[in-house]
């Protein structure tokens, strides 16, 4: 199966990294999602989990569903985080896979990336880490996660079946993957699909 491509990929995610590098940098500002404490809590994070995260952390969250609805991973568990952001569910990942386990985040944006090294030192957490890189190309070895979570970026994604590739490529027999993403459910006309403002909001 090929996916027609009907934006420039190269652009489209240079568009993407300006919108997210806003995001990490300046979580204070409106932007056309909701973001931070109040964008977990409404769209379902366990209160308990998220109140033992500081607002200095929390404030780039920009999921849009809860990847941990069906659980969340078991101690000793590698986790990668597709698209991880400012590291929010990698850093509840990397808690509730304790010491003997493993999170890695992977995102393209620096800014992002700056954001979440930050947040897992101000979490102390030392068993997280974030790797640049783009989804459609994951820097990590073939057969070795346990758990792969994204949270609001295949959607950002033209390539998705190239994207589905490279997750099952990393995950180990088994392994799961849990995706909180956006669905539509009428079909989009093509005049929509090369309207690149639209992929990024
Ligand atoms: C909506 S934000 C979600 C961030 C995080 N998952 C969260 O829940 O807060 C989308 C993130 O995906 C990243 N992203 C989008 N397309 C990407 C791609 N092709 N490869 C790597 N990262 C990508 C962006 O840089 C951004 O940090």
């Amino acid at each position: 199966m090929t996916d027609v491509i009907p934006v420039d990929e190269d652009l489209l995610r240079l568009e993407i990294q300006k919108h997210y590098a806003e995001v990490a940098t300046s979580p204070e500002h409106e932007f056309h999602f909701h973001t931070g404490r109040e964008a977990a809590r409404q769209v379902g994070y366990d209160e308990a989990i998220i109140e033992d995260i500081p607002d200095a952390v929390i404030a780039s969250f920009a999921g849009v569903a809860n990847p941990f609805h069906f659980g969340l991973p078991k101690p000793g568990e590698t986790v990668l985080d597709v698209g991880s952001g400012a590291g929010v569910d990698a850093i509840i990942a990397a808690i509730a896979v304790g010491p003997e386990g493993r999170v890695i985040g992977v995102d393209m944006t620096p800014e992002m990336l700056d954001a979440a090294r930050r947040n897992a030192e101000r979490m102390g957490l030392g068993n997280v880490e974030f790797r640049k890189g783009l989804v459609e190309r994951l820097p990590v070895d073939a057969e070795s996660i346990d758990l792969v979570i994204s949270n609001g970026v295949l959607n950002l994604m033209v390539d998705k079946h190239g994207a589905y590739k490279q997750i099952a490529r990393v995950l180990k027999p088994g392994g799961r993957f849990q995706i909180a993403d956006i669905c539509v459910d009428k079909p989009v006309s093509d005049k929509a699909k090369r309207d690149i403002d639209l992929w990024t909001g």
